[in-house]
C-alpha cells in the first residue's frame, strides 16, 4: 500500500507530539498514584480528643459558632492538619517543616488586564484593606471539613483598586516558587508553582476572601502565610496559599490540580454533594473532631450567596 506524502507526519511534529503524549501519560499515571495520597483516608484525621485541644491563647472566646450553629475547629487542629504540597503531602508533617519558613519581606504583584497594576508589600495590603473576622467552613475535596475563624478582606476590594479592564474575565493566582525553601517543589509530578483561578464574578463575590490571619494571629506558615485565598463554597484546593501574583486575564487560566488530573479536579470545583469524585463519594464529610459523618451541603452551605453565579449552568459538566 502506498502512503500519500500528506499522511506522513514530519519527524519533528511526530517527535514533539509523542513527547507530549508521553509526558501526558506519565503525568496522569503519576497524578493518580500521588493523588491517591490525597484520598479521604490518607492521614488519620484528628479525633475528638485532639480536636478538644485548647484554642489559641488570646484567640476568640470559646463558644464561637458559625451561622449553622457549628463550633469553630480548635486552633491546634486548624494549624496542625494541613494540605500544603510545597512542603509535604503528609498533613501532620506540614507544620514542623514550615516552622522556619520566612514570609517577610513579601510582595503581591497585581497586574494583567488592569488599568492600575500595583505591587503590594504585605504592610501595604494590611494598611489599605482593613481585615475583619470571617468564620467560614472549609470543605476539602478529600471529604473532611472544618470551621475556621479567618481574618481577611474581600478580594473585590483589591480588584477594584487595580481597575480591571472590560476584557478581564478571569483571575489567575500564583503561589511562591522557591524550590530551595519549599522541598515539595522538587516533586516533578506537579506543574509548580501552585496556581488557581476564578471567574471574575466569583472573584468579586464578597465571600471570596484574602486572608492574612487565623484565630486573631498572623497566618502561620502552614496555613498559607502571609496571604492566601479563602473561597468558602469551593473545595479547599481552590483556596491557594502563599500568593505572590494575581493576574486579571481573558481566558480561563490553568490551575495545578486541573492540569494534574482534569477528570478529577474541575476548574469550578464548587462543593457539590450530587457530583462524586471519580474515586469517592462527595455526599458526606467528616468535620474534624467528629466521629461520624454529616451530609455535605450544596455550595458548602453558602448557596444563598453564590448559587446565582451558576444560573443556567450544568454543574455536572462544569464540575
Ligand atoms: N495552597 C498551596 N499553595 N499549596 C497547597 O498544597 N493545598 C490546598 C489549599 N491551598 C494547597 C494550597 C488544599 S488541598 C486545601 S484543603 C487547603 O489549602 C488546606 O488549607 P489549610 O491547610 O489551611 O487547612
Amino acid at each position: 500500500m502506498r502512503i500519500r506524502s500528506s499522511e506522513i507526519t514530519p519527524e519533528h511534529v511526530y517527535r514533539s507530539r509523542s513527547r507530549r503524549q508521553f509526558l501526558k501519560a506519565g503525568m496522569l499515571a503519576a497524578g493518580s498514584a500521588l493523588l491517591a495520597a490525597c484520598g479521604p483516608r490518607s492521614t488519620p484525621a484528628p479525633t475528638p480528643a485532639a480536636a478538644g485541644a485548647s484554642p489559641a491563647p488570646g484567640g476568640p472566646a470559646a463558644g464561637l459558632t458559625d451561622e449553622l450553629g457549628d463550633p469553630a475547629t480548635p486552633f491546634d487542629v486548624v494549624t496542625n492538619y494541613n494540605n500544603y504540597y510545597e512542603f509535604t503531602t503528609d498533613k501532620a508533617g506540614v507544620a514542623p517543616l514550615a516552622r522556619d519558613f520566612q514570609t517577610d519581606p513579601w510582595t503581591v504583584e497585581v497586574g494583567g488586564l488592569v488599568r492600575n497594576p500595583q505591587t503590594f508589600g504585605l504592610e501595604d495590603l494590611l494598611k489599605a484593606f482593613p481585615t475583619e473576622d470571617r468564620l467560614y467552613r472549609l470543605r476539602c475535596v478529600e471529604g473532611w471539613s472544618m470551621v475556621v475563624p479567618w481574618q481577611g478582606f474581600s478580594l473585590a476590594d483589591l480588584l477594584q483598586r487595580v481597575e480591571p479592564t472590560a476584557d478581564a474575565r478571569y483571575v489567575a493566582f500564583t503561589a511562591l516558587f522557591a524550590p530551595d525553601r519549599l522541598p515539595g517543589q522538587s516533586s516533578p509530578w506537579y506543574d509548580w508553582p501552585y496556581s488557581e483561578g476564578l471567574r471574575i464574578d466569583e472573584a468579586l463575590n464578597p465571600l471570596t476572601t484574602l486572608a492574612t490571619g487565623v484565630y486573631g494571629q498572623p497566618l502561620p506558615p502552614q496555613n498559607g502565610a502571609p496571604v492566601r485565598l479563602v473561597v468558602p463554597w469551593k473545595y479547599g484546593f481552590k483556596s491557594i496559599k502563599a500568593i505572590v501574583r494575581i493576574d486579571l486575564v481573558a481566558e480561563q487560566p490553568k490551575t495545578l490540580w486541573n492540569t494534574a488530573a482534569p477528570q478529577e479536579y474541575g476548574f469550578y470545583s464548587n462543593v457539590n454533594p450530587a457530583v462524586d469524585h471519580p474515586r469517592w463519594s462527595q455526599a458526606t464529610e467528616r468535620r474534624l473532631g467528629d466521629l461520624g459523618r454529616r451530609k455535605t451541603l450544596p455550595f458548602n452551605g453558602y448557596a444563598d450567596q453564590v448559587a446565582g453565579l451558576y444560573a443556567g449552568m450544568d454543574l455536572r459538566a462544569n464540575y
